[in-house]
């Protein structure tokens, strides 16, 4: 079984929308998928509460109790935990990245994300745990080439040294129409632009995990 965090020192940055569609391109591959809604809020649990065909198993949760309940899924035969983390205390989110065999740090190209990230990326390292940088909420390119506000924020990340994924996810309604029927954007008909980018961000997940990066 693999497991995989998905934390931010900071609100907002995408974190429960990033790991409802980790979970459901496990699902829609026809894996196991445990997500363990570890934020009070529990925000992915009632995105997945709105979904009417069958999907991951949503378990609400707390930091303390995620060992537990790692032990049960890998018992039951789960192939991935996907843990949503909330933004705040770093004691919770320091149970999800100890118990993660991956944590995916999302981040938004905003100079209060950045500074945020830092802190985030921080914690990884005094733990020595293996992470991933993904760029959420990213404004589109319209001339091909990418927003100042993007480069920017891509240059400030490598200075982490920590991997970043090489897919953006860009800000688009289609993640919200999705997570506002308990789907996946991959799941949309047609297809969009962002149906692309998850399939991407799932390969890139995979290759990390694998260690090819
Ligand atoms: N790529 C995206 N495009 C458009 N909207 C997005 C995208 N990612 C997230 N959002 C929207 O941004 C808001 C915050 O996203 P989300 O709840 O996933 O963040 P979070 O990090 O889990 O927040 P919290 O810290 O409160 O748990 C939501 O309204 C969500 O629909
Ligand atoms: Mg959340």
């Amino acid at each position: 079984m693999r497991t995989i965090a998905m934390i931010a020192r900071k609100g907002g940055s995408g974190k429960t929308t990033l790991a409802t569609h980790l979970a459901l391109a496990a699902h829609l591959r026809g894996r196991r998928v445990m997500l363990a809604d570890a934020d009070p809020q529990r925000s992915a649990s009632d995105v997945l509460k709105l979904r009417q065909a069958e999907g991951p198993q949503v378990v609400e949760t707390a930091g303390p109790k995620l060992f537990a309940l790692k032990v049960a899924a890998l018992r039951d035969g789960f192939d991935y935990l996907i843990i949503d983390t909330p933004a705040g205390p770093e004691t919770e989110v320091c149970h999800a990245i100890v118990l993660s065999e991956l944590s995916v740090v999302v981040v938004r190209p905003t100079y209060l994300d950045l500074v945020a990230a830092v802190r985030t990326v921080e914690i990884l390292h005094r733990l020595g745990r293996p992470g991933l940088i993904v760029l959420n909420q990213a404004p589109f390119s319209r001339t091909g080439a990418e927003p100042p506000l993007v480069r920017k924020a891509l240059d400030a990340l490598k200075l982490l040294h920590v991997p970043i994924a090489p897919v953006t996810i860009r800000a688009r309604m289609a993640y919200q129409e999705a997570l506002s029927a308990g789907m996946s954007v991959e799941e949309l008909s047609p297809p969009t632009p962002a149906t692309a980018e998850i399939e991407q961000l799932w390969s890139v997940v995979q290759d990390r995990l694998a260690g090819r990066f």
